[in-house]
């Protein structure tokens, strides 16, 4: 781990952590939760971090004041920061997340808190997850002065404990950090929470297409979804159906069965819009032209002979599954029946990452080669 990626003001005292974490896509879907407090998680859930979706972090001490500064960065394309008029619920989040760090860590240091996604926010792709994940991370990092999960490790913060923080803020989180496919297991209590790594077959390269049918920040945050969700009469039957989902998608994985897994995908993404739908209060985050591509998947997967299929997220944004070497001409097929529709494209990636700088408010599209990676656990409570 570079020793650039904390950069300290030593006679101030001071410090500097830069933390990039990703995105990640659940394939079986968190969705309700037994103990809200503690984002204990009513089922498992098995997802992948992106490769090219992710929050950006810098957060330094400063001690000569005592109020946090917090500088917010959006996506206004797929290559430009710019200044960012928060949302209140990112904001009232990330102060809640910030006081949860202090009081873990005994550490009341005021903080600059530069932060911004290379993506939508607040529209079903996972903002919450990067975003808390790269928060707790960096600002973990800065208080501790660690620059690699090593050493946060070695300051009393391991892997797990990181996670288990990051959790609290969006229970997703905890599924930012480990390298490719994970399986968030919701054990017998909030405490016996664990993530750990899912194998799969070498040849199982995925890509996501991400269809950006709107990028307004939706109506039902996914925090309120998770509540009500235990109201809706097909919930019960859908947490009994989950040991059995789960089993089949590790199975698919690991047998490279691209189309079975694509179809286990399309019903879980259904499950979650139908059971928010049929909760009370009813939420329905689909809008008319998401339909519309659900059932253009599923035509055009008839007629093109291309293995693509979908998933989504609480949002009407439409993740459009496909193999790697696809992932071209289900752009052009896109492209060409939904022009008027921003496509971002994301392979699979290799987690949480510390950075040696970050661009503010103008940044290039990552170069990831030249970013440093963690070695993390493979297996973590949470
Ligand atoms: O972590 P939260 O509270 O933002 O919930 C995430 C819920 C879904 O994105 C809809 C599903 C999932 O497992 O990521």
């Amino acid at each position: 781990m570079s020793t650039n990626s904390l950069m300290e003001d030593k006679q101030a005292g001071e410090a500097t952590a830069i933390i990039r974490s990703p995105a990640n896509l659940a394939l079986i879907k968190y969705w309700g939760k037994s103990d809200p407090e503690k984002n204990f998680p009513a089922n498992d859930s098995l997802s992948f971090v992106f490769e090219s979706f992710w929050t950006q972090c810098e957060i330094s001490t400063h001690s000569h004041t005592t109020s946090d500064v917090w500088q917010l960065f959006e996506y206004t394309d797929k290559e430009l920061f710019q200044p960012l008029n928060p949302t209140p619920n990112f904001f009232e989040k990330g102060k809640k997340q910030l006081e949860r760090i202090r009081l873990a860590c005994g550490d009341a240091r005021a903080l600059t808190i530069k932060i911004g996604n290379n993506f939508p926010h607040g529209c079903g792709i996972a903002s919450s997850a990067s975003s808390m994940s790269a928060l707790t991370t960096a600002a973990l990092s800065a208080y501790t002065r660690s620059n690699s999960m090593q050493q946060l490790a070695s300051h009393g913060w391991p892997l797990g404990k990181v996670a288990a923080l990051s959790r609290l803020g969006s229970g997703s989180a905890c599924r930012s950090f480990l390298p490719g496919f994970s399986w968030w297991e919701r054990g017998d209590s909030p405490e016996s929470q664990s993530v750990s790594s899912i194998e799969v077959h070498p040849d199982l390269q995925i890509m996501d297409t991400l269809v950006l049918v709107s990028s307004t920040p939706k109506e039902v945050p996914s925090s309120t979804g998770h509540l009500s969700a235990f109201t809706s009469p097909l919930y019960s039957p859908r947490l009994e159906a989950i040991p059995e989902r789960i089993a089949l998608c590790q199975s698919y994985m690991l047998e490279n069965s691209f189309d079975q897994l694509g179809s286990l995908c399309e019903q879980e993404a259904l499950d979650l819009h139908a059971i928010a739908m049929s909760a009370t209060p009813s939420a329905n985050y689909l809008l008319p032209k998401t339909s519309d591509i659900l059932t253009w998947v599923r035509k055009q997967r008839k007629s093109s002979g291309i293995r693509f299929y979908f998933t989504l997220d609480a949002g009407a944004n439409v993740h459009i599954l496909s193999r790697t070497e696809d992932s071209e001409t289900v752009k052009n097929l896109v492209n060409r029946s939904f022009p008027a529709l921003d496509l971002m494209q994301s392979g699979v990636g290799s987690g949480i990452k510390w950075m040696d700088k970050a661009d503010w408010p103008r940044s290039e599209h990552p170069n990831f080669d030249s970013l440093k990676r963690t070695e993390g656990q493979q297996v973590y409570g949470v």
